[in-house]
Order: structure tokens, then sequence, then C-alpha cells
């Protein structure tokens, strides 16, 4: 546990954020409670204290600021999450959609004014704020210090991480399976940390990477003398996998004659090296992942059936980008933070235009090309925040700009279509079925976009 009271100490700096000088001005009553409070008089002021102050909290006049000024003060206080954001408004302000959902989606709480005999209660609800951002930064500290760090909030991750963590307890093979880019890495390294083995080696391997007359031995290992060359023993990488993991990255590049091997070992929990003949007990929790379908390659005689079934005991998907939107804005604001430093100079965030052509894209190269193009951003970019052509985006901001409502409306049903023909592996029966239309009007549609199914 951290010492947060300990924290406390390091300085209430507060800025205070009141765009009209006709507001109550609750400066005063806030320095004597202990604040340091900085007044702005506008949002481009904000930024400019923000550039040199170090803020836990924010207090914002929400409802003096006017409509064509919610864009900026919503990026404000979007890029700036590591502040606790706390908004003052008129009951009657409140009754706006628009300052509504600025509040919920970006403030930690609210207060009504006019304040009269609440400001003990202000005072108190800054405090809290203050703990709360403590906290945050606490957890964010964390999140920098570890590479595996998962980040997601979309249903779809949710459910994985619950499923992450009910696998990783099980003692049994595990499949990870999911397009390039989406995290099948990342989700082993998961299922591994929370597993009972946690303690021992993640060994990593990618059976894709070596020549087949080489992952044998490596795989294995081999007895001096196995073979041209082999001058001492040497330890295979399921050996060294002893009470850990063994991740075996695109297993579906597994040569076949190679299979029957694995095969031995996930059956019997024992090895022989390569020119030896000794059994070897190895206690290795297996993770596969393959970004190739399986049960395609069985049915094509690439991949044997029996060691599929395996390893196939426990599944977990990885979902491409495409088909949890939330996620893009999250995992956008993620990798800026991790690659800022990259930039050489402070970039603030991203343009509004930038997160809607994001929102826009559909991501073949899943969060991997997210991260590419993030960084490549950061080295490009020549304001001060991230416009879409910094991204390589611009393309997908004017196609999302001419959109017609009907337009709209085939994107959205062209991308479920492919969303539910992954989910069903390309099944036309079932997918139709998903959908809730005949198979004659789901051949109609792949047809009218152009897209391939298994009748
Ligand atoms: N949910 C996530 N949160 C944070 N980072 C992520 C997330 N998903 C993926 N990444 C990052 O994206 C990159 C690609 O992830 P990973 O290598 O696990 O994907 P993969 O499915 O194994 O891809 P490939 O098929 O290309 O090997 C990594 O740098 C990983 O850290
Ligand atoms: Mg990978």
């Amino acid at each position: 546990m951290k010492d947060l009271t300990g924290a406390v100490d390091e300085g209430r700096a507060l800025l205070y954020l009141r765009p009209s000088v006709q507001q109550e001005d609750l400066g005063g009553v806030i320095s004597e409670n202990g604040w340091q409070v900085d007044v702005a008089c506008d949002i481009n002021h904000a930024n400019q204290l923000l550039e040199s102050n170090c803020y836990r909290v924010g207090l914002v006049h929400v409802d003096g600021l006017r409509p064509q000024q919610i864009p900026d003060a919503e990026q404000l206080f979007a890029t700036r999450d590591n502040i606790a954001w706390v908004a003052l408004a008129h009951a009657e302000a409140l009754q706006q959609g628009q300052l509504c959902r600025l509040i919920h989606e970006n403030f930690v709480d609210y207060f009504t004014l006019p304040i009269h005999s609440g400001v003990q209660g202000l005072i108190s609800t800054l405090g809290h704020a203050y703990g709360m951002a403590c906290l945050r930064q606490h957890s964010h500290h964390d999140i920098s210090y570890n590479d595996y760090e998962m980040v997601g909030t979309s249903p779809a991750m949710r459910k994985l991480f619950v499923s992450i963590r009910r696998v990783a307890g099980v003692d049994a093979p595990v499949l990870v399976t999911g397009e390039s880019g989406t995290g099948k890495e990342l989700i082993a390294r998961a299922v591994h940390e929370r597993s009972p083995q946690r303690k021992g080696p993640f060994i990593a391997v990618n059976c894709g990477a070596l020549p087949d007359n080489l992952i044998n031995s490596e795989l294995f290992g081999y007895e001096k003398g196995a073979f041209t060359g082999a001058n001492q023993r040497k330890i295979g990488w399921i050996e060294a996998a002893e009470g850990g993991s063994l991740f075996l990255d695109e297993i579906g590049d597994l040569p076949l004659g190679l299979q029957v091997n694995l095969l031995r070992f996930l059956q019997e929990g024992t090895i022989q090296r390569v020119g030896g003949t000794e059994s070897i007990r190895v206690n290795a929790r297996v993770i596969a992942a393959t970004h190739v379908n399986l049960a395609q390659a069985v049915e094509h005689g690439r991949f044997r059936q029996d060691l599929f079934y395996r390893l196939n005991v426990l599944n977990l998907n990885s979902p491409p980008l495409r088909e949890r939107v939330q996620d893009i804005e999250v995992l956008a604001r993620f990798f800026f933070n991790k690659f800022k430093g990259d930039a050489g100079r402070t970039i603030r965030g991203f343009t509004r235009r930038s997160l809607v052509a994001m929102n826009n894209h559909q991501w073949p190269g899943n969060v991997r090309e997210m991260i590419n193009r993030v960084r490549r951003a950061l080295v490009m970019c020549e304001g001060r925040r991230i416009n879409p052509v910094d991204l390589g985006l611009e393309h997908v901001e004017d196609e999302a700009l001419v959109l017609t409502l009907e337009q709209i409306r085939e994107r959205a049903e062209e991308r479920a279509i492919r969303a539910a023909l992954v989910r069903n592996t390309n099944n036309v029966s079932q997918t139709a079925r998903e959908l809730g239309v005949s198979r004659v009007t789901l051949y109609r549609l792949l047809n009218k976009y152009d897209l391939v199914a298994d009748s």
C-alpha cells in the first residue's frame, strides 16, 4: 500500500477555470482552506497554466463555457485525465444534454450553484477529488512500468479479462486465437501472470520463425553427439519452461512432421532430447496462439486433429479492433501517453477530427497498427495536437465527412456482416441465423459488399 497521506503534503495546487467574471468567485474561500489556487479566465489560459504547473484537481464553471468552446474544453479535460475535474453549474444548466454529457464523461463530481451554505461541502469534494487523483496517478505509474498492461473498456475486452482470470487457474492447455496484432501474446502473458506458474519462466517460442530442421532440436534440446555440431548437451525450450509456461506462438506454422512430438509431450508430460533415450518429465503450462483457423487447417490436412483437440481445451479469442470501437480512443490515449516522450516537445493529445478519423478507420493491423500510427504521428506532428494527417488517416476523415445517411447505414451493415462472418467462421447459415435474415438475403448482401463466405 502506498502512503497517500504523504503525497497530500506535496502541495494542493488547484486550477480554477472561471470563464466569466460574472460567475461567483470561489477562489478566496478555497485558498483559505489550504489550497493554492490559480485562476484561468479561458481555456487557452488554462492550457498555459497547465504547461508550467502540476495540478491534481481542476475546478470549472462549466456553464460559463460558450457552446463553441465545448469541443476545446472537452479536449482539455480528456487529455488531462490525470487531473480530477470537478464541475460547478447552475441547476438550470444541468438540464442541457451537452453539458450533462461533458460532466458525466470528464468529471469526478459536480456542485450545484449558487454555493451559499455549501462551501464546506465543496471543500470536502475537492479533498476527495484530490485523493482520487493521487490514486489514479499511482495506478498510472504502475502501467508505465508494465509493458504487458492490457487496456480496454469495451464489453468484448471486459469479457476477455474475466475469461483470462478463469482460464489462468485451470491446469490445461490454452489456445489463443485472433487476427494479427490483436494482442495474442499479451493475452498469453496475462494468463501466465495470473496462473499458479507465475513465479516460473515464460518461454515464448515462435513456431513459424525457425527452419524445420532446427525447430525440433530447439524445442526438445539435444544430447552431445546427436548430430554433427552437437558438441555438448543443450536444453530445449520445453525443458527451459519447467515450472512456468511455454508459449507456442504461431502454432499453425509448426510442420506436420513435428506435431507428433509435441502431442506426445502434451499427452504424457515427458520429452526426449534429440539423440537421447531418456524420458524427461517437464511440468510446464502450455499456451498456444495462432492467427490461422486451426479447425480449417485440420480439414485441409495441415494440422493434426488430435493435437488440435489437445491444445484447444480452453480457448481465448482476441477480438479485432474494429469489433470493439469503444477501445479505439482508450488505446490511442494509452499509446499517446506511453510514447509522447518520443516527440521531443509537448504535444497535447488528439484533435477531435483525429478521434473521428480513428473511429472510422477499419484497423486491419489492429492494435499493432494503432501503435505504429500513434508513434509516427508523435514524430510527424507539427501542431500542438495530432491531426488526422499525422496519423496517415486524412482520407478516412474525408470519407467520414462526405458520407450520406444512406452510406453510413451501408457501412454499418457491411461492418456487422463482416463481424458476424468472423464469429461464425464464414458459415452462411449460422451467420444468417445470427443476423436474423434469410440465407437468400445474406447472399444478396454478400454480393453487394463483395464479401466471400462458405456455403
Ligand atoms: N489491449 C491492449 N492493451 C495494450 N497494448 C496492447 C493491447 N493489445 C495489444 N497490445 C500491444 O499491441 C502489440 C501487438 O500485440 P501482440 O504482439 O500481443 O499481438 P499478436 O496478436 O500476438 O500479434 P501478431 O499476430 O502480429 O504476433 C504489442 O505491442 C502489444 O503490447
Ligand atoms: Mg504474436
